[in-house]
């Protein structure tokens, strides 16, 4: 796996790292538990292969938003943290983003305002959620008809 880590980011890339992805989770953060913020396409697309990977070590909680622009909002933060609260997640949880820019960004959002921050891990499924937002270190949602205006910072980002 290779590895490159700058502050507090870390981005992991190779063919193969999704076979790390449980101990990394276990190990590294100390989580027991992840909850997927994934879309209705990237649940087609993606978490298939995703949960082939990680197998049974790690406990999984699917959050399924609907895909697109449009629901980069505020109704889409408050269904994630609706569904973080009915399974009862805690700080010590994970969330783990798996889809586009959408997904990284409204997932990050929620994470990082739920119970003041949980951490959260983005697992890019689009080129420009690999090459930009999975790894710009922003999350955000559009507001009112202006584009991703509730935002902020990451001072805590590993990527897979
Ligand atoms: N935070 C940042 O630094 C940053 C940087 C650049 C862009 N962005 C944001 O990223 C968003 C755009 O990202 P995007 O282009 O990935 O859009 P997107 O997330 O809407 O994805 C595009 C479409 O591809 C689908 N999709 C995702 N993965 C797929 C897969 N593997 N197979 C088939 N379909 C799949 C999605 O469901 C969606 O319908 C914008 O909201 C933009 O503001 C954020």
């Amino acid at each position: 796996m290779a590895e490159n880590v700058f502050d507090d980011k870390a981005i992991f890339y190779s063919k193969n790292c999704l076979d790390k992805f449980a101990a990394f989770i276990q190990n590294k953060i100390k989580a027991q538990r992840i909850f997927i913020v994934c879309d209705t396409n990237s649940s087609k697309h993606c978490l298939p292969y995703f949960k082939k990977c990680v197998g049974d070590k790690i406990a999984i909680n699917i959050i399924k938003i609907k895909a697109g622009e449009v629901y980069k909002n505020f109704e889409t933060i408050g269904f994630i943290c609706a569904q973080l609260n009915k399974y009862f997640a805690t700080r010590n949880d994970v969330i783990v983003n798996l889809g586009g820019g959408v997904v990284c960004d409204a997932g990050g959002f929620a994470a990082a305002i739920y119970k003041r921050g949980m951490h959260f891990i983005n697992i890019p499924t689009t080129l420009m959620a690999m090459i930009d937002a999975a790894i710009g270190g922003k999350t955000g949602i559009n507001f009112e008809g202006l584009k991703t205006i509730l935002a902020h910072f990451i001072f805590r980002l590993p990527c897979l």
